[in-house]
C-alpha cells in the first residue's frame, strides 16, 4: 500500500539520519527508541541518549561575589577541561537580563548540558524551557531554579539544614561566651531572590523560634520576618547600614549580644557595624568558610561559619555530566522539591558548622584554610 510504502521510506530516512548524527558524534538521540534507562534513573527528555564525550558544558554563575561563586568559576573551568568538555563558564555579575543572554548563547553554542547557579530563581523560566525543547539537560548548581519545567534536577547543601545549623551555632555561642540569657539578638537573611535566602532563614528559626518565644531571647528591634531581615542582593554594604540604623535605633544604652547572619560577607559587616558602634563583639553566625571569615574565627573575632566545600559540590555536578554523557540519564536523586511547576531531584550535601573548637578538623583536608589556622 502506498500509505504502507511511505511510512517505510520515512521510518528508513530517520533511521538513517540517526545512524548519521550518532555517527558524528555530536547530536543527541531523540528517537523514543532509546535504550530503556536504569530503573534508578529519572532520565532528562534527551539525556539517556548520551552525547559526545568532548561536548560543551555551559556555566551560567550568579556573580562572583563571595569565595565560593569564585571557586565555582575555577573549579568548573579546570575540571571540565580534564573530564574532556570543552567548557563555557560564564557569571552575570547579579543581573537577570545578563544571565538570561548567556544562558541563551550556550544554547546557540550546542551546549548539551547546561549549569545554573541562578541569580534570581524565578526569572529563568522561558530561557530554560528553549533549552529543553533543544535537548539539553539543566542541572541547578547551589540554588534551586523555580517555576520552570525545564530543569532536571538541582545539587545543593541542605538549606533547610545550613540554617538550622546557623541557628544552633548562635545559641551555643550565646551560652558560651555571654552568661546567662535574655540575651538581645538581631536576625539578618540574605536576598531575597535567591531561593537558599529564605531557606536559611526558615531553618534558623525553626531553632530560634522557641527561645523567642520563652524569652531567651529578645529581637530589640522587633524585625523578625524574613522580609524585614533580607539583604537586597547579598550585598555586604546594605547589610552593614541596616546594622548601623538597628545599633544607633536600638542599642545606644544596650548591649547587643548576638546576631544570625546568613553568610560570612555578611558576618563581616556586621561585626565591623559592631565594633565602630563601640559595642562588644556580638555573636555572629556565617556560610562559605571564607578565608577571611576563618582568620577572624581563628582570631575570636567571628563565632561560627557554615562549610559547604565548593570542590564537592562542583566534584558531583561533573559526575552527573558524566552520567548524562554515558547515555545513563540523570542518577536517582536523594529526594525531591516541588519548584512550582515540578518535583524537582535534589541531590543533596551535608553542611558542616565550623568553630574555633573544630576548625582544625574541618579543614584537615583543605591545605589553602588549614594554613590560615596559626
Ligand atoms: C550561596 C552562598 C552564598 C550566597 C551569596 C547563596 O546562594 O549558597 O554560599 O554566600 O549565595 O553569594
Amino acid at each position: 500500500m502506498k500509505t504502507k510504502k511511505r511510512l517505510s521510506l520515512l521510518l528508513a530516512a530517520a533511521l538513517t539520519m540517526t545512524t548519521a548524527l550518532t555517527g558524528c558524534g555530536g547530536s543527541q538521540q531523540t528517537t523514543s527508541s532509546a535504550a530503556p534507562a536504569p530503573a534508578s534513573s529519572t532520565p532528562a527528555a534527551s539525556g539517556a541518549a548520551g552525547f559526545s564525550a568532548d561536548a560543551t558544558i555551559g556555566v551560567a554563575l550568579p556573580w562572583l561575589g563571595t569565595q565560593n561563586w569564585k571557586e565555582a568559576d575555577e573549579m568548573f573551568r579546570a575540571q571540565l577541561e580534564a573530564a574532556g568538555f570543552k567548557a563555557i563558564v560564564q557569571h552575570a555579575d547579579n543581573k537577570v537580563p545578563q544571565q538570561q543572554q548567556q544562558i541563551e548563547s550556550m544554547i546557540q553554542n550546542g551546549a548539551k548540558v547546561i549549569v545554573v547557579g541562578p541569580v534570581d530563581g524565578s526569572q529563568l523560566g522561558a530561557v530554560l524551557e528553549e533549552a529543553k525543547a533543544a535537548g539539553i539537560s539543566v542541572i541547578g548548581y547551589d540554588r534551586l531554579i523555580e517555576n520552570t519545567t525545564g530543569i532536571d534536577g538541582v545539587v545543593q547543601f541542605g538549606s533547610i539544614k545550613t540554617g538550622e545549623l546557623q541557628g544552633q551555632a548562635l545559641l551555643d555561642g550565646l551560652a558560651a561566651q555571654k552568661g546567662k540569657g535574655p540575651y538581645n539578638i538581631e536576625l539578618f537573611g540574605g536576598g531575597p531572590a535567591d531561593p537558599n535566602a529564605p531557606n536559611f532563614f526558615k531553618g534558623a528559626m525553626k531553632v530560634l523560634q522557641p527561645k523567642i518565644d520563652d524569652g531567651t531571647l529578645v529581637v530589640v528591634s522587633g524585625q523578625t520576618d524574613f522580609t524585614q531581615c533580607a539583604t537586597m542582593d547579598w550585598d555586604n554594604s546594605k547589610a552593614q547600614s541596616r546594622m548601623d540604623s538597628l545599633l544607633s535605633g536600638f542599642y545606644s544604652n544596650k548591649e547587643i549580644d548576638g546576631v544570625l547572619s546568613p553568610n560570612d560577607g555578611i558576618a563581616r559587616a556586621i561585626i565591623t557595624a559592631s565594633e565602630q558602634a563601640g559595642q562588644k563583639i556580638p555573636v555572629v553566625s556565617g556560610l562559605d568558610a571564607e578565608n577571611e571569615s576563618v582568620e577572624w574565627i581563628w582570631s575570636g573575632k567571628q563565632y561560627s561559619t557554615v562549610a559547604k566545600p565548593t570542590d564537592v559540590l562542583v566534584g558531583k555536578t561533573i559526575e552527573i555530566i558524566k552520567s548524562l554523557q554515558a547515555g545513563k540519564g540523570m542518577p536517582a536523586p536523594d529526594s525531591t522539591v516541588n519548584n512550582g511547576k515540578k518535583d524537582v531531584g535534589v541531590y543533596e550535601l551535608a553542611p558542616i558548622v565550623v568553630t574555633k573548637e573544630n576548625a582544625k578538623e574541618v579543614f584537615a583536608k583543605d591545605p589553602g584554610r588549614l594554613a590560615l589556622l596559626k
